[in-house]
């Protein structure tokens, strides 16, 4: 079959083929530490499972409103408000199949063919497809690691164009775990505003935040701001609920009914138990979440430490989310790169296939000269696994 030209440009996930190809070698037999995954390593808690269950005893088991329950619309209202001081109206919330399913779904009603969205390098792997998916153009503008891979107002500034629609802003980050300040969103906030873009700000890690840090979206720095961005959250990575798919978007409400109007014409709603799921997770004891986000405190400093005293190598601290994003670009001169490749790929096969490691290369975020890994693993795999990296980077 001649596939349709806008799926042809599209390359599968990064991560997801990453991690089938650990999983793979670890069907075999193989002792593989695995870096690469996105997901909290613990269980979704047990009131949550509870709920799912009493919801298909009760056979909440039928179509449910498209754009979501309104008890699960509530629970994410209050959230807002008692989290961030946020206030929203059920008609600008959206709940769809996931987080990514909600950036799609916004993807595809806010932009025009030919329109511009600032994608600040490095990214989370869907946005650029998500752009492309939509016929927007994906204006992907590097950082610097001295500015912990944040984007600064004057470097949004310079790429703005009179097609510039959207602003990309995703804190904590995936890949890189930066957090940014008020002071930070304040100055792009500014650009935003001058220049009457809007905002997707993804916020998919807010709870995962260390060393006493506050939230901050843009959107709770004023309300012109809040008017211009939709804000993007879900359950997978607070409450380790990957596979229950529940996102949600929040934003100016002719953005969300569109959005809703798209999810009522593809998927309909999500599953009607997952959502009632997502009810407890939001309105139920928040007790697990703290001992999550102690525990990838706890590894964060392992990490980071053990990353540092690899010679040669330079990483960011990360203040939130789980993954670290180390610069090995000293070791690159030592490296075979053939062509159609970069270092960073090579690197990565290299680790898998010498110190029998799985982690995700930098290029596909957008900067080559890092690795990314996950440390949603526990301590004794991220021990080994740096050991290991460390052991092979030395036979290099
Ligand atoms: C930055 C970021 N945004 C959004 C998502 C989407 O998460 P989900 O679709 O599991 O809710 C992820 C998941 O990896 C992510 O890392």
């Amino acid at each position: 079959m001649q596939l349709a030209a806008r799926i042809r440009q599209i390359p599968p996930s990064a991560t997801l083929a990453l991690n089938a190809k650990a999983n793979q070698l670890k069907a075999q037999g193989v002792d593989v530490v695995n870096f690469g995954v996105g997901e909290p390593d613990f269980d979704t808690p047990e009131n949550i499972r509870e709920a799912a269950i009493r919801a298909i005893r009760e056979g909440f088991t039928r179509y449910t409103p498209v754009g979501g329950i309104p008890e699960l619309k509530e629970a994410i209202i209050g959230k807002f408000q008692e989290d961030y001081g946020l206030g929203y109206q059920p008609a600008e919330i959206l709940v769809s199949c996931g987080g990514k399913h909600g950036l799609y779904n916004l993807f595809q009603v806010m932009f025009d063919p030919g329109d511009e969205v600032i994608i600040p390098a490095p990214f989370w792997v869907s946005y650029v497809p998500m752009a492309m998916l939509a016929e927007a153009k994906a204006v992907v503008v590097p950082t610097r690691e001295e500015n912990g891979f944040k984007l600064t107002a004057a470097e949004l500034k310079a790429r703005l164009t009179p097609r510039t629609k959207a602003l990309v802003i995703n804190s904590p980050s995936n890949p890189t775990g930066g957090v940014y300040t008020k002071e930070e969103l304040a100055a792009l906030g500014e650009v935003v505003l001058s220049a009457g873009l809007y905002v997707i700000s993804d916020d998919i890690y807010d709870k995962i935040l260390f060393d006493g840090a506050r939230f901050t979206n843009i959107a709770m720095l004023a309300p012109e701001l809040k008017a211009r961005t939709f804000v993007l959250n879900g359950v997978s990575k607070t409450y380790a609920m990957t596979g229950w798919r529940i996102g949600y978007l929040a934003g100016p409400q002719d953005g969300i009914q569109a959005a809703t109007n798209l999810q009522s014409q593809s998927t309909s709603n999500p599953t009607s138990i997952a959502q009632k799921a997502a009810v407890e997770a939001l309105k139920g004891p928040q007790d697990a979440v703290a001992a999550m986000v102690a525990e990838f405190a706890w590894r964060r400093d392992d990490i980071y430490q053990r990353c540092l005293s690899i010679p040669g190598v330079t990483s960011t601290k990360p203040g939130g989310a789980f993954y670290i994003f180390p610069n090995f670009s000293a070791y690159y001169h030592r490296l075979k790169v053939g062509p159609g490749q970069t270092p960073s790929q090579v690197l990565a096969a290299y680790l898998l296939d010498e110190a029998k490691l799985a982690a995700v290369p930098g290029v596909e975020f957008g900067e080559d000269q890092c690795l990314r890994f996950s440390y949603a693993t526990s301590r004794e795999r991220i021990a080994t696994g740096l050991t290991r990296i460390k052991e092979a980077l030395e036979k290099l």
